[in-house]
């Protein structure tokens, strides 16, 4: 990252220093600041992030930092697709006022040692297949809320169970920031919006397109009543006849707690999906979720 050229219109800061001289200057006209985290690889889903982070503050911080502690061994921390040029191109044209770009040598002490680790809504899940994803998601936002100390922050709402984590963190660590959760941008056919996506093929997108089918289809039959076991096992199968790999869980939960519900009762409920899609190279884990609505 030492070699990025600049050549984008927009802000950038790549030191502590640099970012709190900006965010100090506009505090000291009472400008607000909405911020939005990014890991970079930017698409349309992150930029409807941007907008509506607009509408909320003054002023917009949006960083870019591939975030380590996140990353099991052997997941794709290396491979992940970091483009910062295009990204900040991207940026600009949304007209976000300042891109962070910590330069990563400057991020953790070598010899950090402080954990966060979020029990309730950041155990099952996510968890029980990427079982420090979250504790690496919590201390690297804490640590991005100290730098920006923004008024509030968004982020989307594919990553679900990750909101309601960073929800409790800020709750329970008494941060004064407003956490918005933002729909899920989807392409003509359904498919959430990621970063990974590109790795797809035409035949393997097709395949991928199925998961939200498959989805929305589960919502309607749990909104008919049919319980949540027979609806999750009856998706799980239509998954892997549909050609996923593999299924790594279809719960339905209660969208505050994320405790898994037996039936849909009279509050909303929450479908969540995580499957791993071939592609050319290799399978992609996706993840999803919808809401249902409670019964009448
Ligand atoms: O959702 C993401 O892209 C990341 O988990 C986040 C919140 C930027 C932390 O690295």
């Amino acid at each position: 990252m030492s070699s990025l050229t600049l050549s984008s219109q927009i802000d950038v800061a790549r030191t502590l220093e640099g970012l709190r001289e900006k965010t100090a200057s506009w505090r000291a006209d009472r400008g607000t600041i909405a911020f939005v985290p990014t890991m970079g690889a930017l698409h349309d889903g992150h930029l409807s992030l941007m907008r509506l982070a607009q509408t909320l503050a003054d002023h917009v911080v949006a960083s870019i930092y591939v975030n380590p502690t996140q990353f099991a061994p052997g997941e794709d921390f290396e491979a992940y697709p970091r483009d910062f040029e295009v990204d900040l191109e991207k940026l600009s044209g949304v007209g976000v006022d300042l891109a962070y770009l910590p330069e990563p040598d400057g991020m953790y002490a070598p010899d950090h040692t402080t954990l966060i680790r979020v029990d309730g809504v950041g155990e099952g899940l996510e968890t029980d297949h990427r079982p420090t994803f979250f504790q690496g998601v919590a201390l690297i936002v804490t640590k991005l809320f100290n730098r920006v100390q923004p008024d509030v922050a968004i982020f989307g709402e594919k990553d679900f169970q990750q909101l309601a984590v960073i929800r409790r963190l800020v709750r329970d660590l008494d941060l004064p920031i407003k956490i918005i959760g933002a729909p899920i941008a989807r392409d003509a056919h359904g498919l959430a919006l990621s970063s990974r996506n590109r790795y797809f093929d035409e035949d393997s997108l097709g395949v991928a397109r199925r998961l939200n089918q498959i989805m929305f289809n589960a919502a309607e039959r749990l909104a008919k009543g049919t319980a949540a076991a027979e609806t999750s096992n009856w998706a799980k199968s239509a998954l892997m006849g549909a050609g996923f790999s593999a299924v790594d869980y279809v719960t339905i939960a209660d969208p505050d707690t994320l405790v898994p519900l037996g039936q849909l009762g009279d509050t909303e409920a929450r479908v969540l999906i995580a499957a791993h899609c071939p592609s050319p190279t290799g399978p992609v884990r996706l993840i999803d979720n919808c809401a249902v609505p409670a019964r009448d």
